[in-house]
């Protein structure tokens, strides 16, 4: 009886093929699902950008998504913190949930600090080749101390937060990402065309 519910066991956990394609699940949503991941420090833009982005393809009839890393840590991520380890499984969940929107029709945008280059590479591996879109949002740490939205970095360089990015943990900016934007050099508006020109370019 034990030898048997392994059988089943492990049948069960065999992958599932659907009869319904990716392909056919956005055809009929007349778009090119894609997954734009926007990294980059605490207080960057991303947000910002993320949001922008949506409301430009949501004029456009397009229906897209967008995973918020601050939002996710409320749900999906709240039993998470913010140790290397933790982050690798953050990120992990939110790679792993943009590819089933993606392989649900959507044009999922990212926004999450995503400090390590191996978790960004490890989420890219989950996309057909060219519908990834890895956008560093390169504005410095100064200009992202200096903005200081949420009081973190006053926080953090007070010594009462602690693994935070560009102080006591790491970032890895990506080396050959398809775009980079620097909110600190750019106005709002040149940021959100430079953005959306890079998207265009993957229609
Ligand atoms: S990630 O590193 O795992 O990708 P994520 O984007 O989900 O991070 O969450 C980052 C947000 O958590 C920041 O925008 C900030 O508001 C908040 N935060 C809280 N603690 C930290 C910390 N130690 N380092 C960076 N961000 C932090």
């Amino acid at each position: 009886m034990e030898r048997m519910s392994k059988v089943s066991m492990h049948q069960q956990n065999s992958p599932h093929t659907s009869t319904v394609s990716p392909q056919a699940r956005a055809a009929i949503k007349f778009q090119q699902p894609l997954c734009i991941w926007l990294t980059g420090l605490s207080g960057a833009g991303k947000s910002t950008l993320a949001n922008a982005l949506e409301v430009r393809l949501h004029e456009q009839g397009l229906h897209t998504c967008l995973l918020d890393g601050d939002n996710l840590r409320r749900g999906l991520c709240s039993d998470l913190g913010m140790t290397p380890e933790a982050r690798n499984e953050n990120i992990r969940r939110i790679a792993e949930v943009a590819r089933l929107m993606v392989d649900a029709g959507l044009i999922v945008i990212v926004a999450a600090i995503s400090p390590f280059r191996s978790d960004r590479e490890a989420a890219r591996k989950l996309f057909p080749e060219g519908r990834f879109l890895e956008v560093y949002v390169s504005t410095s740490f100064e200009v992202c101390a200096q903005r200081d939205p949420k009081g973190l970095y006053r926080e953090a360089r007070a010594g009462r937060l602690k693994n935070f990015t560009g102080l006591d943990s790491p970032y890895e900016a990506p080396l050959a990402p398809e775009g980079n934007i620097d909110t600190g050099e750019l106005a709002l508006s040149e940021a959100c065309e430079r953005l959306w020109a890079l998207v265009q370019r993957f229609p």
